[in-house]
């Protein structure tokens, strides 16, 4: 993994990562976990929705706490076969980081163990019986054009869209909606008037929904069937 742009992290309150490349925090820093399930799982109608050989599809690994809080929900589910998990990522984090941030997050980093280890060795493809995982190093301006799947559901992780518009740009939101299923699905915490325009010029239909915590919105956008 030498040749990629590693994270530079700093440690807000000695638990939160913050990116200093974006000076912004990985997740809320009240209760990601509770985040990550309102705004990503219950924005994508999920687990009702999940299916076997359900996809989705990430903007932004980050830590790995969204891809972990679906993994804890799939398995809860009870759905045949591994849950498939497509992760975009331009910066990523030195696995001693990633360790450190679940720590936060005992459920998670519970089931963390095996994912934190492929990340140490710099795989691109995790696969056990109930995950099959990919990472996409890269900018996803130029990746996510690449790639050749289609997702269930997106959950759309950039950083603050002020902080890192280029992962929210009408561009990207039209390779999204190219790579959604009929009737698929996207959520995010922002609901950013220029990211909730670009999603709906994408041709998704745009929900404004209560956010957590104190944020009083975000957003979740559907393709039609
Ligand atoms: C808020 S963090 C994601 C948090 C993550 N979902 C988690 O569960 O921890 C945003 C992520 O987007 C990544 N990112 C920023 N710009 C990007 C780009 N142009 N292409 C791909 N990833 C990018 C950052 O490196 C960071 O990991």
């Amino acid at each position: 993994m030498s040749q990629r742009q590693r994270a530079d992290i700093e440690w807000k309150d000695g638990a939160v990562p913050v990116a200093t490349r974006f000076d912004d925090p990985y997740f809320s820093i009240a209760d990601g976990l509770a985040e990550t399930r309102h705004v990503f799982l219950t924005g994508n109608d999920l687990p009702a929705r999940f299916t076997p050989g359900f996809r989705i599809a990430e903007l932004g690994i980050g830590t790995g706490l969204n891809l972990l809080a679906a993994l804890i929900a799939w398995r809860a589910a009870g759905v045949a076969g591994p849950l498939r998990y497509t992760g975009f990522e331009a910066f990523p984090m030195d696995w001693g980081d990633m360790d450190r941030a679940l720590r936060a997050f005992p459920e998670a980093h519970a089931v963390a163990g095996p994912l934190v280890h492929a990340w140490r060795a710099g795989a691109t493809r995790f696969q056990s019986d109930d995950l099959d995982a990919e990472f996409i190093f890269g900018d996803a301006r130029e990746t996510l054009p690449r790639w050749a799947g289609r997702a269930e559901a997106w959950f759309l992780d950039g950083f603050a869209p002020a902080k890192n518009p280029e992962l929210w740009s009408p561009e990207l939101m039209a390779q999204v909606a190219a790579h959604t299923v009929p009737g698929g699905t996207a959520a995010t915490y922002t609901a950013a008037g220029f990211v909730r325009r670009g999603l709906a010029e994408a041709g998704f239909e745009v929900e404004r929904r209560p956010g957590f915590g104190r944020k009083r919105h975000m957003t979740v956008a559907r393709l039609s069937a």
